[in-house]
Parts: C-alpha cells; structure tokens; sequence
C-alpha cells in the first residue's frame, strides 16, 4: 500500500455564531495538532452557500472564523489558514468526486437529511453534493488525518470512500502515471476526547449548534465573561448529586455534557472530573465551571474581537494562506487531471 505522508486538514463553516461545540470538537484540536503535524485549516465558504446566505454577513463571518482560528493559537505562518473560495481546485475536484460518488451514497447522508428537512425537493443541489466537496477539500492536500466533531463521522465515511473507489477506478492510470497503487490516502478522522459531541445547553438531547433559535442553548466564542456566566447558572439540570464515577452519568444527558465541556477546556477525562465533584450539588459545580470557562474563554473571545475589526490583517492572513494551499493544490489537480486522461 502508498506511503503518504501524515498532513493534517479541518475547516469550520463561515455562517456565525461560533459556539464552545466548534471549539471543543475541533479548534483545540487544530490547535494541538500543530505541534506534530503540517496542518492546513480551512475557512468553508463554499460550503456555506449550500444555504442562503447575506454577502455581507458571510464576508464578516469568513473574517470571524479567522481571527477565530489565530486567536485560539493557530499559528498562520506556520501552518495554512486561507479561505475555500480563494482556491479553485477546491471546486474543481468537487466536480470530479460528484462523479465517483453515487446517488445511494448521498441518500444516506443523515446531515443532508436534518437540514433539508421536509422540503427535500427545495434544497439546494450544493447541498446534496456536499459530502463530494468536503471529500475534495481533504484529498485535495492528500490529507491523512482530519480532526472534527462527531458530527462529521459519517461525512469523513463518504471520503475515504470516495478516495478507494478512485484509487480503484483508475488503479491503471495511477500506477502508470507513478502513484504507484494509490493515488489518494484514507484520510482517518480524529475524533477524541470528552467533547467530541457538545450538547445544547437547554436540552441535552440537543447537538449544541449555530442554528438553534435560543442563544441560551450555547456559549458562542464572542460572549463576554457575564453572558458565560448567565448561560452555565441557567443550563439545564438534574435534581440529583454528581455522581462520583461516569456510570452514574448514564440517562442524565445534561449533567454528563456539563462534566464533558469541564473535562474538555480542562484537559481532563471525565472521571478525574467526578472525582472531584462527585456528591457536591451543582451550583457549586456550576460556579467552578463558570471560572474555568470564562478563564479559557475570555481571552479567546477578546483577541477574537480584536482581530476580526483588523480587517487587512485578516485578509493578508487569507491571501497568504491561499497563495501557499494553492502551491499544493494546483500540483495534486494536475496529477488528478493526467489520471482521468485530460488534456492539459
Ligand atoms: P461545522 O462548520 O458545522 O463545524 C465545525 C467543526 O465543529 C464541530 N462541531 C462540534 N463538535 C462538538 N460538538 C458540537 N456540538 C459541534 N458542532 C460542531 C464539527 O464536527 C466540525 O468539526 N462539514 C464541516 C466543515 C467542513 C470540513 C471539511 C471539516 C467542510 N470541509 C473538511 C473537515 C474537513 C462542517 O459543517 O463543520
């Protein structure tokens, strides 16, 4: 089998309100990773418009999941940070896997499922095809690892079969062209940790998300220290003691979310947490987790808003950042391009 080698790609879509679930499941992530791996983190523009979107809400979204990024500690000159749009071949292999991929394969897609919702007939096409574009944004780099949510789990599924259906379709061509039996890896998801599926802080039965009507549902990375506060002392809870080992968590989704966001921006598990709350009552767990929130979530919050107002900051990070993905992208499109036998 190939030998490719390791290289890291994620990429938060630009359609507001960041939430601690972004940041949790995947920014510190992105972040960590960068000590190990060359790590390109994307900016998803053109996924953003597979719904309706206002040009100029996006384009200070697009600036806001940037200065996101950096001020979480992504480090642009050391890493890729760029903006999708910027990068045609993005688009480009797109069109290519919409014809790898099949009909049955999107059908299946649950995402496509929830937001298109009753009106199926009404969605956009973009927003179908979707899973072939995140598959090109990933193999475009030859990516091998991709960190996300638990959410994306089946999304990450499409791409790595998408990337053996074209390996097997054009296993000739490939092996002909000196790709030798694999043109494209199978980009592995990384989805670890205590947070990797951060519930609403209303309903535990809810996936923490950008869409829900009550802002009281998430932390978004903009509030300030009083609305994180306000939030965590209203979040839903149960009436009975934390328990002291995780299997007490089980049927109490909303207790076991608050003990998963603590673990996570703690860089604990969840029993080191229960060891220390467990049988303390929840507002003296709710007040700990107010302090360890706003401490990590402050700063970030304020560099954020900070950076996001430095406009031809943002946006040299973003041409740089695409002048750099695009070396990569271009080089792999050719390739892409001499496999199917285009001319060029
Ligand atoms: P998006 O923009 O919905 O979310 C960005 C990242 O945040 C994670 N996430 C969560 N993690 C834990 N708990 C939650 N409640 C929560 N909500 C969101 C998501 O899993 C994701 O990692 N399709 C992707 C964007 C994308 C992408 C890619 C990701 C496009 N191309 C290529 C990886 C590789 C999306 O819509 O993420």
């Amino acid at each position: 089998m190939a030998k490719f080698i390791e290289r890291v790609f994620s990429g938060v879509q630009p359609t507001g309100n960041l939430h601690l679930g972004n940041y949790l499941g995947a920014i510190v992530k992105f972040v960590e990773l960068q000590s190990t791996h060359d790590c390109l983190y994307c900016v998803v523009d053109l996924h953003a418009i597979t719904v309706p979107q206002k040009p100029e809400e996006l384009r200070a979204n697009i600036r806001e999941v940037t200065a996101a990024y950096v001020a979480a500690g992504i480090d642009p000159k050391q890493h890729i940070v760029f903006n999708q749009s910027q990068v045609a071949e993005h688009a480009e292999l797109a069109w290519v896997f919409n014809c790898v991929a099949r009909v049955g394969w999107l059908s299946r897609m649950t995402q496509f499922k929830e937001k298109a919702g009753k009106d199926k007939e009404n969605a956009s096409v973009g927003l179908y095809a979707y899973p072939c574009l995140m598959a090109a944004d990933i193999l475009l780099y030859r990516a091998t690892h991709v960190p996300v949510g638990e959410d994306q789990k089946q999304h990450l599924e499409l791409a790595r079969d998408i990337a053996q259906k074209f390996n097997l379709d054009f296993a000739e061509s490939i092996a002909a062209h000196g790709h030798g039996d694999a043109f494209f890896p199978s980009p592995e998801p990384l989805i670890q940790g205590p947070a990797t599926r951060v519930m609403s802080l209303r309903d535990g039965s809810k996936k923490m998300s950008k869409s829900d009507p009550s802002d009281y549902s998430r932390i978004n990375l903009s509030d300030d220290a009083d609305t994180i506060a306000q939030k965590i002392r209203k979040a839903k809870t149960d009436p009975e003691a934390l328990p002291s080992e995780p299997a007490g968590l089980a049927h109490r989704p909303e207790a076991d979310n608050l003990v998963g966001i603590y673990a996570a921006l703690n860089g604990e598990t969840k029993p080191e947490v229960l060891r220390a709350f467990g049988g303390g009552n929840f507002s003296a767990f709710k007040s700990a987790l107010v302090d360890l929130s706003v401490a990590k979530l402050g700063p970030i919050g304020a560099e954020m808003k900070r950076l996001k107002d430095d406009v031809s900051y943002i946006d040299a990070v973003l041409a740089d950042g695409a002048y750099r993905a695009k070396t990569i992208a271009r080089e792999n499109m050719a390739a892409v391009k001499d496999i199917l036998g285009f001319v060029r």
